[in-house]
């Protein structure tokens, strides 16, 4: 097992260079996959979910090449076959194999994708789109086999702008026959860059970060060169973090305009923060106040960032409240961060956190990626030693965490048990 070592309290000062986002480069390596020419991604995270998304591609006879921070990926001898449950029940965004290999092959099979174990994560609106393009679906002990003749674009009302049916229903549409209109799409910024690498490779896209995007199919795609957006979440983990502890800490390489719903909450806090577009400079100090945060699809505030959000606001003056609304399973930092000292209770989807309160060190455990986010900012700020076990989960979404975390002050270390 991982385990992180975490001597807690420390200032931290110096500069943070945020990576690219993981839920955007983990769309945009199964989509290049729709041409049989290389693409190249530049900014790719050093995260374990891309460890596993390499291993799928080698394992589907795609070439890939590794330089520091890119991967060179070279479809020409690719072999449309079963990607083992091993592999795809690493992580939820195995399933965008589903839409790229049954979008060029017209058939996948595959078993019912993995993922952090936040909720129940059904998967019925990307067979809905699926289905509604002409595949027909069979089901049997959680193996899927898809099928189509032809894809034909049509017209598709998601039932929720679920992110995973909006990337799967994009990359299927790419080379379906004539146009398919997403209706209630996703608008998440990882999809107008899934878009964006598309396009570059002749898709013909239009609407990506609104409700309503049309995708007219083309006859075959081309390799590109994409260079992968920032990572807003691991860019809003760290901020908060400088509100916690941060002496003049500057998070750089990002994009502000993604953050919106997190910085002006933080600046309703009373949070000191210099925002710039490209990079924020954050300051600890002891007369933060409570808040009321309400998850939501973007542009509401971020799901992935309530976890870490809930470590800010056990410090901060009075009441809180914190209602997530995407995920009826993310709360499981909850009982770790009441032992090391917070005053959080839980009622269905809504946390009541009486704030105020500082922190001890103890021995938690990361039940997945955000909870363990939040418990290593909960244990940065800690008097005292904290061990957090499980700390794979944070690896699938935080790169170099221990390094990026040492260059700023932090006393840290990662062992393996
Ligand atoms: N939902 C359904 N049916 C579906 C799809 C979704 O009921 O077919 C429900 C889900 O159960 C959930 C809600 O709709 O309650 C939203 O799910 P969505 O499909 O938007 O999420 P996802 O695609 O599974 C991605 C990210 C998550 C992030 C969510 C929301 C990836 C690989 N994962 O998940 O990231 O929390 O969008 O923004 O992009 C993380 O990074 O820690 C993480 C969990």
């Amino acid at each position: 097992m991982k385990i992180l070592e975490i001597d807690g309290n420390m200032p931290l000062s110096g500069t943070v260079r945020i990576g690219g986002a993981k839920n955007s480069a983990v769309a945009l390596i199964p989509a290049s996959i729709l041409s049989n020419n290389k693409t190249t991604l530049i900014n790719v995270p050093d995260i374990t979910d891309i460890y596993v998304l390499k291993d799928i591609l080698e394992y589907l006879n795609v070439k890939v090449d590794e330089a520091s921070g890119s991967l060179v990926i070279d479809p020409s001898m690719m072999i449309n076959k079963m990607i083992p449950d091993d592999l795809s029940n690493r992580l939820r965004a195995s399933y965008y194999f589903m839409a790229s290999l049954l979008a060029k092959y017209k058939h996948v099979s595959m078993h019912f994708p993995g993922g952090c174990q936040i909720g129940s994560r059904p998967i019925d609106q990307t067979l809905k789109v699926f289905k509604a393009l002409g595949a027909k679906v069979e089901e049997k002990d959680f193996v899927f086999d898809i099928s189509a003749e032809e894809l034909i674009g049509t017209s598709i009302e998601l039932d929720m702008p679920s992110v995973g049916a909006t990337v799967n229903g994009i990359i299927v549409a790419t080379l379906a026959k004539g146009d398919t209109i997403i209706h209630n799409a996703a608008r998440e910024p990882e999809i107008i860059d899934l878009c964006d690498m598309l396009n570059k490779m002749g898709a013909k896209i239009s609407g990506a970060g609104n409700s309503t995007i049309k995708i007219t199919g083309v006859e075959s795609l081309d390799g590109c060169f994409h260079s992968v957006i920032p990572d807003r979440i691991e860019a809003g983990t760290y901020i908060i973090l400088g509100a916690l502890k941060g002496n003049y800490l500057r998070i750089e390489n990002i994009i502000t305009d993604h953050l919106k719903s997190l910085l002006d909450k933080m600046q309703d806090m009373g949070c000191d923060l210099e925002i710039n577009s490209d990079s924020v400079v954050v300051n600890c100090h002891d007369n933060i106040v409570g808040t009321d945060i309400k998850t939501a699809g973007y542009p509401g505030f971020p799901t992935d960032l309530q976890q870490p959000f809930v470590t800010l606001l056990i410090g901060a003056k009075g009441k809180s409240t914190v209602e997530e609304n995407i995920y009826e399973n993310r709360f499981m930092n909850i009982p770790y961060l009441n032992k090391m000292g917070a005053n959080i209770s839980i009622k269905e989807r809504t946390l009541t956190i009486l704030g105020g309160n500082s922190l001890h060190g103890e021995v938690v455990e990361a039940t997945d990626l955000r909870a363990g986010a939040s418990l290593l900012l909960a244990a940065l700020k800690a008097d005292g030693h904290t061990t957090i076990k499980n700390a794979h989960y944070i690896l699938r979404g935080y790169e170099e965490i221990t390094e990026k975390l040492t260059s700023i002050g932090a006393k840290i270390e990662l062992k393996e048990i």
